[in-house]
């Protein structure tokens, strides 16, 4: 994984990725408004499937299921404040790995994006996240490259394509999507209409 996102920003950046800053606006695009614009849908209908979408709500709750109903128990980020956290029942591994068949799924770190920037993907048009993730007052600075970093290797974003149980995982391979992704980066986040 790691030899891929190094690969991507080679070619995104010309020098390997490194723990200095790179502003995306400063690299020429490599690719096309109208080629970057594309990826991105695909980028969406990934980012809106149910296994990023229910983490990625509009309002306090985490959803659950692929019809994406508000989280049993009560579960928000209210419960959160009163110190009931996520990790009392999400572990860091599938629950099926303990023997528990439709239990709660677990990846490292699991939990909702901070109440202050919560990167809501739920019900927005492809344009509106596009928007959202050009936009580092909305992702905790990160700019592009921090993004396509995030996407290839966070532990929860991985999780979606090994969600345990009989959960669906999202349209695009997670190659492909990283890839995708990767295409709109180098357009300089060209967003569609
Ligand atoms: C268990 C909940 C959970 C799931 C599932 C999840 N996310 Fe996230 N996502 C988060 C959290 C929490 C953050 C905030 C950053 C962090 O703490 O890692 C985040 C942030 C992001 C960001 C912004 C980058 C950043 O660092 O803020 C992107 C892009 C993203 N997620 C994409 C996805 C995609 C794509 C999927 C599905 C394949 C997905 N997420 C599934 C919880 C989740
Ligand atoms: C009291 C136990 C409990 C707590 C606390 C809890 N969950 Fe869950 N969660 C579950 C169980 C059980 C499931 C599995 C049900 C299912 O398959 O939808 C689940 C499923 C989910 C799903 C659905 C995953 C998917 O796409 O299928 C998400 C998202 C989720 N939880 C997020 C959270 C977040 C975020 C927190 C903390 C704010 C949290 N949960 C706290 C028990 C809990």
């Amino acid at each position: 994984m790691r030899a891929l996102v190094s690969l991507a920003l080679v070619t995104a950046t010309s020098s390997a990725y490194a723990n200095e800053p790179t502003t995306t606006s400063s690299i020429a695009p490599t690719v096309s408004a109208e080629d970057g614009a594309a990826a991105f849908l695909d980028v969406a209908r990934v980012l809106q499937s149910p296994r990023c979408k229910n983490c990625h709500p509009v309002g306090d709750r985490p959803l659950q299921k692929d019809e994406g109903v508000p989280h049993a128990m009560n579960v928000s980020r209210k419960s959160l404040e009163v110190g009931m956290k996520c990790s009392t029942c999400h572990m860091e591994t599938n629950a099926d790995a303990m023997g528990i068949v439709g239990g709660p799924p677990g990846a490292p770190h699991w939990g909702l994006p901070p109440k202050e920037t919560p990167m809501v993907f739920e019900g927005l048009t492809p344009a509106a996240l596009c928007a959202q993730l050009n936009d580092p007052a909305q992702t905790r600075g990160k700019d592009l490259q921090g993004l396509l970093h995030h996407v290839a290797e966070d532990a929860l974003v991985l999780w979606g394509w090994a969600p345990g149980g009989n959960r669906t995982v999202p349209p695009l391979d997670h190659a492909t999507f990283v890839k995708r992704f990767e295409t709109w980066v180098n357009s300089g986040g060209a967003c569609p209409e």
